[in-house]
C-alpha cells in the first residue's frame, strides 16, 4: 500500500513533479500521474449559490464579504458569522459561529457541527487548519483554497464553545458537560431560528476534549425529543478523551513506542527503563489483559487512572525523552522534526510559539472586523478557564453517554490517527472494549480482523493542498459503531489527511455504505479512479 508510483495507472506528468535534490546532486524522476479522464477543476472561486435561501433579513447582520478577508485572495464564498446568544436574555452569553451553506444538492435539508477540544480551544482552528473552505497551515506562505473542506459535503457550522473559548461573550459557570451541553443548545435554537433550518438532521463532530462535548452534546440532543430543532443523526469525533487519563496516556505507551520504534530515536537504555517501568506500574499487565477481543468482562479500573502517580509516568518519560533527540518531538504527530514552523494561530505544536513580529490570524482587528467577531483579543486555546475552578465534572463519555448514544444514532464514528502519542489509538481501543451498546460489551473482533479504509485515486494534485489516496488505515464497524484509523496522520486527521476526514464525512452523511467502499468520492464521480 505504500508504493505510490505502482499506483498510477497511465504515464503523464501533472502538477505533481520532481522535488529538488540538488543539494545531494540527485535529480529526481517525476512523480507519475494518472492522466486526468475528465476537465481538470477549475482554481477560481467557490461556487457561489444564487439567491441562497440564507440570504434573509434575519441573516444581515451576520453576512461575510466573502472577498475581503485579509490575506485571503479568493472568494471563500456565501457564509455568516457572528456572535448567537445562548438565551434572550444577552447576560447568559453569547457563543460565537461561523456558518458556511453548502452548494450540494444533498446538504438541502441538514447541517454538520464542527468543535474543536481543549477544553478552551477555538473552532477556528479547525476552521483554518482543518476542513474549512480556507487553510492557513503551519509554515504556509499564504492562505489557499481547501479543495477537502467539508463545506463541499453539507452545510457547515463552526462553533466557539463552551463560554470562555475564542470570541465567545459571558461568565464562565459550566461545571460539567450538561452545563456546556445546555449552552450549546440554547445557541443552537436561536441559530435555526436565525437561518430557518427547522427540521434538518444535524451531525455532530470534534476532535481531542470533544471525545466529551460531542457524545454528550449528541446526548442531549436525542433527549430532547424534538426533530425540529435537534433532529441527531450521526457523531464523528477523532483522538478523543472517551475513559480515564491513564487509558490513552501512560497504559499504551509502550505499545505506542514498539510500534513507531526508531521513528522516536530513543535509546536502547531509555527503551529498557520505560518497559520496566511500564511493567512495574502495571501498565503492560493491563493492556495485554484487556486489549482483547471479545472482552472478557468488564474491564478493571486501570493503574494510576488519573496518572496520579509520578514514577510511573511513562507517557512523560518519553515525552521528555524523545524531546532531548528531537526538540521540535510534537505530542500531537510524532513524526515532526525541527524546525519549528511559524503558526499563525500560535500553536504549531507541542507548545506555543509566535516568533518576533508574527501576528495571530483571528487576533487582527481587519480580521475580526470582517468576520463580525468582537474586536478583542483572541487565543488559540483559551488561557481562562472554561470550566468554574477548571474542573469538568462529568465523567467521561465512554463511562457514561457515549453508549447509548451509539444505540439511539445512525452512526457513531471514533477515528484516530496512529502518530497521535497524546491520545493514543489502543487507548481508544480500550475504552471501546468496556463499553456495553448494542447489547454487548465490546468488538467481538480485534484489529486483526479490521478492513483497509480506502480513499479514492483523485487529481486533486494543487501543492498547497496535497492529500493522499489509496488504503490509509482501517476500520471496523459493529453494532453502529465504527472505529477507523489513519496510519499517517497526527491528532488533527482533517489536517493531517484531509482526504482520508473527506471520506469518514461522506460516511458519516450516509452517502457511502462503509469505509472500504472503493467507489469515487461522491463529488467528484466524473474524475475519480476507483481501483478493483
Ligand atoms: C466586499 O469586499 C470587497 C473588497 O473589500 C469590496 O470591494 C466589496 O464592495 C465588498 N462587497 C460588499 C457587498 O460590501
Ligand atoms: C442578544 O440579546 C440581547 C437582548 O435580547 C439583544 O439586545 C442583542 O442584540 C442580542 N445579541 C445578538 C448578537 O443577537
Ligand atoms: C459577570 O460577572 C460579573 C462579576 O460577577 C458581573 O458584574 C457581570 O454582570 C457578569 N456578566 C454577565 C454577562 O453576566
Ligand atoms: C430527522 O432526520 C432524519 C434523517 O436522519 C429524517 O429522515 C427525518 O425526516 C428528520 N425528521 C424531521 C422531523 O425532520
Ligand atoms: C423523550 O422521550 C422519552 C421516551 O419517550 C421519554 O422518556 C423522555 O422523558 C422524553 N424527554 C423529554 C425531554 O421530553
Ligand atoms: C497496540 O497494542 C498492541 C498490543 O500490545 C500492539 O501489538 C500494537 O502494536 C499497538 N498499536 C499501536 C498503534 O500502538
Ligand atoms: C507509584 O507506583 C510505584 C510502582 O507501582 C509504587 O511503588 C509507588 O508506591 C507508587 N506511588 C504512589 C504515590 O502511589
Ligand atoms: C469499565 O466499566 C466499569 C463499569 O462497568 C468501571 O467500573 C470501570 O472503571 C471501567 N474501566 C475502564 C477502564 O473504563
Ligand atoms: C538515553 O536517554 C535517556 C533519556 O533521555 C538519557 O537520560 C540518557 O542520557 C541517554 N543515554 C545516552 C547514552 O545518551
Ligand atoms: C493580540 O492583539 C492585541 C491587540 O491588538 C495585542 O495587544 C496582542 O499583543 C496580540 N497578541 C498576540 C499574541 O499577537
Ligand atoms: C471552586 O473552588 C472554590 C474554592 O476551592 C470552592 O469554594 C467552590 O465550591 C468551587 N466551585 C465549584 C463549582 O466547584
Ligand atoms: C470541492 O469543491 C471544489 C470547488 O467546486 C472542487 O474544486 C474540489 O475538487 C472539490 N473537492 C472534492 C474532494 O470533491
Amino acid at each position: 500500500m505504500k508504493l505510490f508510483s505502482l499506483l498510477f495507472a497511465s504515464l503523464l506528468t501533472t502538477a505533481v513533479t520532481a522535488r529538488s535534490a540538488q543539494h545531494v546532486g540527485k535529480k529526481l524522476p517525476t512523480l507519475e500521474a494518472r492522466q486526468p479522464q475528465s476537465k481538470v477543476h477549475r482554481r477560481g472561486d467557490f461556487p457561489r449559490r444564487q439567491n441562497s435561501k440564507y440570504d434573509t433579513s434575519a441573516t444581515q447582520k451576520y453576512v461575510v464579504n466573502g472577498t475581503s478577508l485579509p490575506y485571503v485572495d479568493f472568494d471563500i464564498g456565501e457564509s455568516y458569522a457572528g456572535l448567537m446568544n445562548i438565551t434572550d436574555d444577552a447576560d447568559d452569553g453569547a457563543l460565537y459561529f461561523w456558518f458556511f451553506p453548502s452548494v450540494n444538492p444533498a446538504a438541502e435539508k441538514e447541517v454538520l457541527i464542527w468543535l474543536n477540544g481543549g477544553p478552551g480551544c477555538s473552532s477556528l482552528e479547525g476552521f483554518l487548519q482543518e476542513n474549512g473552505p480556507v487553510l492557513w497551515q503551519y509554515g504556509t506562505y499564504k492562505p489557499v483554497q481547501n479543495p477537502w473542506t467539508w463545506v463541499n459535503l453539507t452545510n457547515v457550522v463552526w462553533v466557539e464553545q463552551p463560554i470562555g473559548t475564542g470570541f465567545t461573550q459571558g461568565n464562565v459557570t459550566a461545571t460539567s458537560e450538561k452545563d456546556v451541553a445546555a449552552q450549546f443548545m440554547g445557541f443552537f435554537k436561536n441559530f435555526v431560528d436565525t437561518f430557518a433550518m427547522q427540521g434538518y438532521t444535524v451531525y455532530i463532530s470534534g476532535e481531542s476534549y470533544a471525545g466529551y462535548y460531542v457524545p454528550y452534546l449528541a446526548d442531549a440532543f436525542l433527549n430532547a425529543n424534538d426533530t425540529t430543532y435537534y433532529n441527531l443523526s450521526s457523531i464523528l469525533v477523532y483522538d478523543g478523551v472517551y475513559s480515564y487519563d491513564s487509558i490513552g496516556d501512560n497504559i499504551p505507551t509502550a505499545s505506542f513506542v514498539d510500534y513507531w520504534g526508531p521513528l522516536l530515536d530513543l535509546n536502547a537504555t531509555f527503551l529498557e527503563q520505560l518497559h520496566n517501568t511500564s511493567e512495574a506500574c502495571g501498565y503492560t499487565q493491563y493492556l495485554n489483559d484487556n486489549l482483547v477481543f471479545p472482552p472478557k468482562g468488564p474491564l478493571p479500573t486501570p493503574p494510576y487512572p488519573n496518572d496520579n502517580n509520578d514514577t510511573c509516568n511513562t507517557w512523560n518519560m518519553v515525552y521528555q525523552a524523545a524531546s532531548a533527540v528531537n526538540p521540535c518531538f510534537d505530542i500531537y504527530q510524532v513524526a515532526t522534526t525541527c524546525p519549528l514552523l511559524w503558526d499563525v494561530l500560535g500553536f504549531p505544536g507541542s507548545f506555543d510559539y509566535v516568533p518576533d513580529g508574527a501576528f495571530i490570524y483571528f487576533n487582527l482587528t481587519d480580521v475580526q472586523t470582517v468576520i463580525n467577531a468582537p474586536v478583542q483579543e483572541w487565543y488559540e486555546c483559551s488561557p481562562i478557564n472554561v470550566f468554574v475552578n477548571r474542573t469538568d465534572n462529568s465523567p467521561p463519555s465512554g463511562l457514561s453517554v457515549l453508549p447509548s448514544v451509539i444505540d439511539r444514532a445512525d452512526r457513531v464514528i471514533l477515528g484516530h490517527g496512529l502518530l497521535d502519542f497524546i491520545l493514543q489509538y489502543n487507548g481508544t481501543l480500550l475504552a471501546v472494549q468496556n463499553m456495553t451498546f448494542g447489547g454487548m460489551q465490546g468488538f467481538q473482533s480485534g484489529p486483526d480482523s479490521f478492513e483497509d479504509a480506502y480513499v479514492p485515486y483523485h487529481e486533486e494534485y494543487q501543492l498547497g493542498t496535497l492529500a493522499g489516496a489509496g488504503v490509509m488505515g482501517q476500520f471496523h464497524t459493529e453494532r453502529g459503531l465504527t472505529v477507523a484509523t489513519v496510519d499517517l496522520s497526527g491528532h488533527m486527521v482533517p489536517q493531517y489527511a484531509p482526504s482520508a476526514a473527506y471520506r469518514h464525512v461522506e460516511f458519516l452523511l450516509g452517502r457511502i455504505p462503509d469505509l472500504g467502499y472503493r467507489g469515487p468520492f461522491t463529488t467528484m464521480s466524473n474524475t475519480s479512479y476507483g481501483r478493483d
